[in-house]
């Protein structure tokens, strides 16, 4: 990310590279502040933590099991450690992060194999999981027990409630689990017009990585099981997978935040309504190619290759495909109009 530095004081820069970059809401931070008040019992057991799981609870019904950690990557890890042995294995997209962005922490934790699975535009099918749904009960095979699917996808697709819930079926009667990697499960919710509950419970998921940083928050996630029994074991594979925190008061006053007052949906609508200004923007500009479909906070554009470090001179962003020249652009809950009225007009002169 490209800072500027006046007088020592960081000037404050946004970029489109991530929705991890971008800072905390102010709703958010003043949750923590609020929180900073004398001594509480450490490791989840206080006030802050009921009132958190209380908002879970709310948005995703009584019955369920809530368990905070401080990232996605542990979120997904613990989440496919409660669900599998290591001679099974996890089916997910090839451009899951699961498989691609945690340095194989997955496998580590879990012991499985994960299995990817061509998705030009990030989504599972359920014909592409029957084809990989194989070896079962041959000892020489791993044995699928996992359907990974991101939401929003690592595309910035999102998928549909009935391709969520054909998958889940498909899974379930295959005796495997659908997991979702919900990083961005707040853009997706919002994009389809459904509740957090319809876009992930309602359509059979099984075990959720809800995802806080992206909407807003400092380093907080949750890992959600939808069937209590999943989670029988989960407070110790938490401490044992060093994600239980100590000063847990501080993440769950930010769930509570992000949780009350519709701040998650606002947060994610307005990310996803910059993305489609941004998407409108740049459709205009010759030689920029819309890649997929822009439904929730991501924009993946073709660009000339000579254009890109251009851009990334005053706009640091990812490039997705360097062979293909796609590069990823992101908006947060705390992208102006004027930013991407700036940088669309930056990247029409540019390319
Ligand atoms: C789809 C997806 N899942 C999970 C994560 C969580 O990653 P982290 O461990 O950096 O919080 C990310 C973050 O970029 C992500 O994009």
């Amino acid at each position: 990310m490209p800072s500027a530095t006046v007088s020592g004081v960081m000037k404050a820069i946004r970029s489109f590279a991530s929705d991890n970059n971008a800072g905390i809401h102010p709703d958010v931070l003043k949750a923590i502040s609020a929180a900073n008040r004398g001594h509480v019992v450490g490791y989840g057991d206080d006030a802050y933590t009921d009132a958190a799981v209380r908002k879970f609870k709310e948005h995703f019904g009584p019955d369920i099991e809530v368990f905070i950690v401080f990232n996605g990557t542990a979120a997904n890890c613990l989440s496919l450690k409660a669900l599998t042995d290591s001679y099974h294995a996890v089916i997910c997209a090839e451009a899951a992060h699961i498989y691609t962005d945690e340095c194989g922490a997955p496998e580590k934790f879990t012991g499985c194999k994960l299995i990817p699975l061509p998705a030009s535009d990030g989504k599972l099918t359920v014909e592409a999981v029957r084809d990989a749904y194989h070896g079962i009960g041959d000892q020489h095979h791993v044995q699928p027990r996992v359907v990974s699917v991101t939401q929003a996808t690592e595309m910035g697709t999102v998928y549909k409630p009935r391709e969520v819930r054909d998958l889940a079926r498909f899974a379930h009667e295959h005796n495997m689990f659908l997991h979702m990697d919900g990083a961005r499960i707040a853009n997706a919710a919002v994009s389809l017009g459904l509740t957090l509950r319809e876009a992930t419970r309602d359509l059979g998921v099984d075990v959720l990585s809800f995802g806080g940083t992206k909407n807003g928050a400092m380093g907080a996630e949750a890992v959600v099981f939808f069937d209590r029994r999943l989670g029988r074991d989960f407070l110790y594979r938490r401490k044992q997978g060093m994600q239980l925190a100590s000063k847990m008061r501080f993440i769950s006053a930010q769930f509570e935040a992000l949780l009350s007052n519709h701040l998650w949906r606002e947060n994610a609508e307005h990310a996803n309504q910059m993305a489609a200004l941004l998407e409108q923007a740049v459709r205009k500009i010759p030689r920029v190619k819309i890649v997929h479909e822009v439904e929730a906070n991501g924009v993946f554009v073709q660009i000339p290759r000579q254009a890109i470090a251009k851009l990334q001179k005053r706009y640091f962003f990812y490039v997705w495909n360097e062979e293909q020249s796609v590069v990823r652009w992101m908006c947060s809950f705390d992208t102006t109009e004027d930013d991407v009225k700036q940088f669309a007009k930056f990247v029409a002169e540019t390319v």
